[in-house]
């Protein structure tokens, strides 16, 4: 898509990790690139504050959506529901209010571009929620673009990437993490924000992309 001085592309989730890389690679494009998150005053698990979000920005072009990195670890059996449903509360839910208040104001050509995860569909025992999540997400994505078509919408599903999400790890094993994550990918790696910025770029230009998944996970879902 051409961008403009009038283009105004929103990222939520933009303070940080992949949604920081998305918002500096659209920050070298003409136009104006709005970024959100609970550091800037919106908690996108508080529809009423998303709501008054948007009619501030006012029209827009793009949304792009990364918030929401954190969900409990655990199997069906043991989980903690209450810390499972906050994330899907801010993940899921918070996703679809995004996308429903954007849509309100958004203008011919726009685009809505979502992030997953290769959990949605790699089978890993103690990772329900995210890859419930994720798969609720991609499905949703999918008839969003039938609904709202002709706005084009997409998702974006990263593998393993560095980003501050990992913070709270201890750095000796978020280190050992990852080089074991290298060692095994086929892609040899793990990824880099900006290798995954490269996916909400392609949804955005690329017209003929809508109700897709893009896979960039260094071969995880092949391995
Ligand atoms: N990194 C990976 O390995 C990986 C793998 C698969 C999928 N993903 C997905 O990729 C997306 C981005 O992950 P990331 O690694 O870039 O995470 P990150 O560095 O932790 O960034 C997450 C962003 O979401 C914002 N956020 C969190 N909760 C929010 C809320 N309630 N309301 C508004 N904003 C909120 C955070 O800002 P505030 O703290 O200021 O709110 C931050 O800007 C996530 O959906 C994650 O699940 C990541």
């Amino acid at each position: 898509m051409t961008f403009t001085d009038n283009t105004v592309s929103v990222v939520i989730g933009g303070t940080s990790g992949i949604g920081a890389a998305v918002a500096s690679a659209l920050a070298e494009r003409p136009g104006r690139v709005e970024v959100a998150s609970r550091s800037t005053g919106l908690d996108i698990a508080d529809a009423a504050a998303v709501a008054a979000y948007f009619q501030t920005v006012g029209p827009i072009d793009h949304l792009i959506v990364t918030a929401g990195s954190s969900a409990p670890g655990g199997t069906v059996a043991d989980v903690d529901l209450k810390a499972a449903k906050a994330a899907f509360d801010i993940k899921f839910w918070g996703t679809i209010v995004l996308a429903r208040e954007a849509a309100k104001t958004m203008r011919a050509g726009g685009t809505i571009t979502f992030t997953s995860g290769f959990l949605a569909r790699r089978t890993v025992p103690g990772t329900f929620v995210k890859s419930a999540m994720n798969a609720a997400l991609e499905a949703t994505v999918k008839i969003l673009a039938r609904e709202l078509a002709p706005l084009r919408i997409n998702v974006v599903s990263p593998g393993l990437t560095r980003t501050e999400a990992y913070s709270g790890m201890a750095g000796d094993a978020r280190d050992a993490m990852f080089d074991r994550a290298a060692a095994t990918l086929p892609a040899g790696r793990v990824g880099e924000p900006e290798d995954i910025a490269q996916g909400y770029l392609f949804a955005i230009d690329n017209p003929f992309v809508t109700g897709s998944v893009i896979d960039i996970e260094g071969g995880a879902l092949i391995n």
